[in-house]
């Protein structure tokens, strides 16, 4: 049940309550308190069963059509990638119990990088064991003391964290804002060693796209480095798959490249590709990489499989973009505004956080599971329902999705700009 108690669009601080506590300063304890007593807390759905499309969640009659994951080809629950995965552990175990620099590397580690080096087209790749991990790592063992980054402002939290780490310095550009890159580039190219540009190649809560041409060009004129996060563009863009770099055709002017293997590749893990010399530093340097324990033997086989099924089977991808165009083309005529959105994560526009948690709960009510996503991850009053579309969903279930967004628009007031 949706329980409207809370008037729309006040201010969330108005209803905290402080706990006495030595971390009662803690504002995001206050703020999941908060939600809880307000019958809007939307976090941590404990989920019994999922068939990928669907999901069990305890306390819940009935199954919900999941909108809100990152699984976009739909392959963890493939046949021959659960079987590969099955086949990995009976042969190596479950875990690698060290880091491959000790006793945890496996011959098929290596040889998924040497798929992966050839899939991404650069002459080597090396994987960690999460994305975060590998962002983390590279750019930290990237930019030395006399170098700089140039962040995109809405880069994911894994990049933002690296500055922390790094012991070079950071400077930010407005938004896919080339004069803003530019403007970054003219003042820091020659007080640095090395300037890398880090973005998003797929910004993962708007969907939207990295100017990657206009980017790369830069990156020519000023002498810097590009490194692309394409956590979101791996597995769904360019040809079968290969990430945004493919997609606009630059990947030999892309000096990084990484991905994640916790989205499209069915798994968990991450990967940095580049030039040879480039990536033996990163190897020998990058502290994730060297003092963590390596990815288990089934996530190295399931990214394996993932990449053949991709490769293999174009239908895949077909019936992803098939999806992904009934969904935009739905939601523009049910009038909600959906940012420029050109992959399957399809943002919807709220605006006021607690809007976009009543949102949430009444999709929730209906069998729909989906995630608001508020500040910081995106400006302030700036709150969206970020839905994400799979290649095995089926089209009644989109079809009902629609329809319930369509009453969900009427019946709490959805605008349909963004203001
Ligand atoms: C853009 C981006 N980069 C990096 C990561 C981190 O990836 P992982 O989940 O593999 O740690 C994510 C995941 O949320 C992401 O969206």
């Amino acid at each position: 049940m949706l329980i409207l108690i809370y008037p729309m669009g006040a201010p969330m601080e108005l209803n905290m309550e402080k706990v006495p506590g030595p971390f009662s300063d803690s504002k995001n304890l206050e703020k999941a308190r908060f939600l809880k007593k307000m019958n809007l807390y939307p976090f941590f759905r404990p989920i019994e069963d999922s068939e990928g499309t669907r999901v069990a969640i305890r306390g819940k009659d009935k199954p919900q059509i999941m909108i809100g994951s990152n699984n976009y080809l739909g392959l963890t629950h493939h046949p021959a990638v659960k079987e590969a995965a099955i086949k990995a552990i009976e042969k190596y175990g479950t875990g690698c119990t060290g880091s491959r620099f000790l006793n945890g590397n496996l011959v098929i580690h290596e040889e998924l990088e040497e798929k992966l080096a050839k899939y991404l087209g650069h002459e080597m790749a090396l994987v960690f064991a999460t994305g975060m991990q590998s962002n983390l790592g590279a750019l930290s063992a990237l930019c030395g003391p006399k170098d700089c980054m140039l962040f995109d402002s809405e880069n994911h939290a894994s990049i933002v964290d690296s500055s922390r780490l790094s012991l070079g310095a950071t400077f930010k550009f407005k938004h896919n804002d080339m004069e803003s890159l530019e403007e970054q580039l003219v003042n820091n190219i020659n007080r640095f060693k090395k300037v890398f540009i880090v973005a998003d190649g797929v910004f993962s809560m708007t969907g939207e796209l990295l100017k990657l041409p206009e980017v790369v060009a830069l990156a020519q004129k000023y002498g810097a480095m590009v490194y692309v996060d394409d956590a979101h563009g791996i597995g769904v863009l360019g040809k079968e798959g290969r990430g945004t770099m493919h997609h606009f055709n630059v990947h030999d002017q892309v000096d990084f490249n990484m991905g994640t293997f916790s989205k499209s590749f069915a798994s968990i893990g991450g990967v940095i590709s580049g030039k040879k010399e480039a990536m033996e530093h990163i190897k020998h340097s990058a502290r994730s990489f060297m003092f963590s324990a390596a990815m288990s033997p089934s996530a190295v086989a399931t990214v394996s499989a993932c990449i053949d099924q991709v490769i293999n089977d174009p239908s895949i991808l077909q019936k992803l973009w098939k999806n992904v165009h009934m969904m935009r083309t739905g939601f523009a005529q049910i009038g909600l505004y959906t940012y420029n959105s050109e992959t399957p994560i399809i943002p919807i526009f709220i605006g006021d956080e607690i809007k976009a948690f009543q949102v949430t709960n009444f999709l929730y009510d209906h069998g729909i599971f989906c995630t608001p996503v508020i500040s910081p991850a995106v400006p302030k009053g700036e709150a969206l329902i970020r839905t994400s579309f799979m290649a095995t969903h089926e089209k009644e279930d989109l079809t009902y999705v629609l329809e319930i967004f369509k009453k969900a628009k009427l019946e709490l007031e959805i605008p349909g700009v963004r203001h």
